[in-house]
């Protein structure tokens, strides 16, 4: 089913609860949570500390996307400060088995991002011990960036690799996701859509998540009329 994973990248940090209420009343299921560090990527934002208050905040999965270099150091302050999903990127993991075992022995799911620049097939290792894949559909490090379409190639691609594999891992995408772009990333297999400035941008993030939900499950209903035409 398709989730609305709203960034709280964009929501106003001074109001942090009251942006998150909005976008879980418009039907957000997922609070994502973005990680910088101003290594990895050329930018910082916010750590355990923060999450420590939001996780009394909301009842909500955090599912927490480590844009950071040595990510394993951190994975113990992540899972005591109340993470619930914890996603690490394939370009700062030298050891990406242990990390991903790391993140599920601490109580976490563990999930792994990719890069637009990165293919899909250098995950072919470890997708049967991850519970997403993030598929990102900009370059990390900074919200509200346009969508980058030759992401999509991708997702069909992995949505074609599960199906053939016969695996259960939830494909996730992050980046430029708004009514111009839900469509199709839901149509080439995504599930779980991550989502910032089309929520909390235009400070309306109860009706604004609700009409990117909406879109997205009408999209859903489409790709899934599609699978069952017999002849495909
Ligand atoms: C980008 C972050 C995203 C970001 C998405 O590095 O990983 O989660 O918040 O923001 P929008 O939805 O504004 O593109
Ligand atoms: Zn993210």
């Amino acid at each position: 089913m398709t989730e609305l994973c709203f960034s709280i990248l964009a929501a106003d940090f001074a109001h942090l609860a009251d942006d998150v209420a909005k976008a879980t009343e418009g039907g957000g299921t997922v609070v994502h949570f973005d990680v910088m560090d101003g290594v990895f990527v050329p930018n910082i934002s916010i750590g355990p500390p923060v999450l420590n208050s939001l996780r009394k905040a909301t009842a909500l999965p955090i599912d927490c996307h480590l844009m950071i270099a040595n990510p394993d150091s951190y994975i113990p302050a992540f899972a005591d400060n109340g993470a619930d999903w914890v996603s690490v990127q394939w370009e700062a993991c030298k050891h990406l088995n242990r990390t991903l075992e790391l993140i599920r022995s601490h109580g976490m799911k563990p999930g792994v991002v990719i890069n637009p620049a990165t293919p899909v097939e250098f995950l072919t290792e470890v997708l049967d011990i991850v519970d997403h894949v993030l598929v990102m559909t900009v370059n990390p490090g900074f919200g509200g960036q346009a969508f980058i379409p030759s992401t999509l190639k991708k997702v069909e691609r992995l949505a074609q690799m599960r199906q053939e594999r016969g695996l259960e891992f939830r494909i996730q995408v992050d980046g430029g996701i708004d009514h111009t772009t839900v469509e199709s990333v839901v149509k080439a297999g995504a599930e779980l859509l991550v989502a910032g400035t089309s929520v909390f941008g235009r400070g309306q993030a109860v009706e604004d998540a609700r009409n990117l939900l909406e879109l997205a499950r009408k999209a859903e209903l489409a790709r899934k009329a599609e699978l069952a035409t017999p002849g495909r």
